[in-house]
């Protein structure tokens, strides 16, 4: 009650400040369209997502990618694999979801922004034919340009929009910038983790189908599948350190980077699932059995153990 009543103060507010702010050309146009303009912002931000808006979203995101398959099978392939992302990311948002307690409203929220958070990926892959953002393109802001040039979100609530562009936006960052706080952080960090728990089911069948037929291997390989790994890298993982994606040199580089990723998990349930999957276990196997990747195993199992014991972040 008292959030909608903020809410509402908020948007006359605005409305008011629409009215002021313009220089509207006769009276009547300040009654005709202005405070047509004070209703519609009224509205927008008392309104919360309902269900229909996700259907309609869904069907939007299932036409757009679409548009990008056609007789290439590689670019096919490497688009499927995507859409496919899209959908396990939305099961995998709405299980943390409902483990963390979120309200339904909340949860609609987070399937659109898991829908959504890597539609930047099919115009990279159609103009670039990679998903190697630093030869390419930040998919994150495409995502983002994509979603307001479609006018995918219009009909929603201003502020559930914002988050949702918000977390889009932030999903592959490093970091989350400081910035970001309230809903749009929740659902920032909520993306973050569901998208690498099904990253990590994605880069296992492509290790090992890439290991098993590498001549017919049709999935794009970022880096050169070369013996050893980066000590920078390798120092950064046992430091708990993340790694900038663009100090990878090779395929191991890159694995261990992922493995890196269970220090940015950034709720407990998130973490359990990772562990209970297996994922962390099978991509060691992908990697040479080394002193030093013993070492990595052995910090990351201790950091889990600790953070589900509720001893770490
Ligand atoms: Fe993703």
């Amino acid at each position: 009650m008292f959030r909608n009543h903020f809410i509402i103060s908020k948007s006359i507010h605005l409305g008011i400040f629409q009215v002021f702010g313009r220089k509207p050309p006769g009276k009547r146009r300040i009654f005709g369209i202005h405070w047509r303009l004070c209703f519609s912002s009224l509205c927008l931000d008392i309104w919360f997502m309902e269900q229909d808006q996700v259907e309609r979203i869904r069907v939007w995101f299932d036409e757009y990618t679409s548009r990008f398959l056609g007789d290439d099978e590689v670019v096919n392939a490497h688009l499927r694999l995507k859409q496919e992302h899209a959908a396990r990311t939305c099961e995998e948002i709405l299980l943390l979801a409902e483990q963390l307690g979120l309200d339904e409203n909340q949860k609609r929220i987070a399937e659109v922004v898991a829908l959504m958070h890597d539609v930047g990926r099919f115009p990279q892959f159609a103009e670039y034919r990679t998903f190697h953002d630093p030869t390419s393109v930040d998919h994150c802001a495409l995502g983002v340009a994509v979603l307001r040039e479609q006018g995918v979100l219009e009909g929603l609530a201003a502020r559930e929009a914002q988050w949702v562009e918000t977390a889009v936006a932030c999903h592959g960052r490093k970091v989350i910038p400081s910035g970001v706080t309230g809903p749009a952080l929740l659902f920032s960090k909520l993306i973050r983790d569901a998208d690498k728990i099904d990253i990590f089911r994605v880069v296992l069948e492509n290790y090992r189908g890439y290991r098993e037929n590498p001549d017919t291997f049709l999935l794009e390989i970022e880096l050169p599948d070369e013996p050893g790994c980066s000590r920078d890298v390798l120092e950064a993982v046992l430091n708990g350190e993340l790694v900038d994606s663009r100090r990878l040199r090779t395929l191991n580089d890159m694995k261990l980077c992922q493995l890196g990723w269970v220090y940015d998990m950034n709720f407990t349930p998130a973490l359990q699932r990772l562990k209970e999957l297996g994922f962390l276990d099978d991509i060691f196997e992908c990697l040479p059995q080394t002193p030093d990747i013993a070492r990595v195993r052995e910090g990351i199992l201790i950091y889990i153990d600790a953070r589900l014991a509720g001893d770490a972040k």
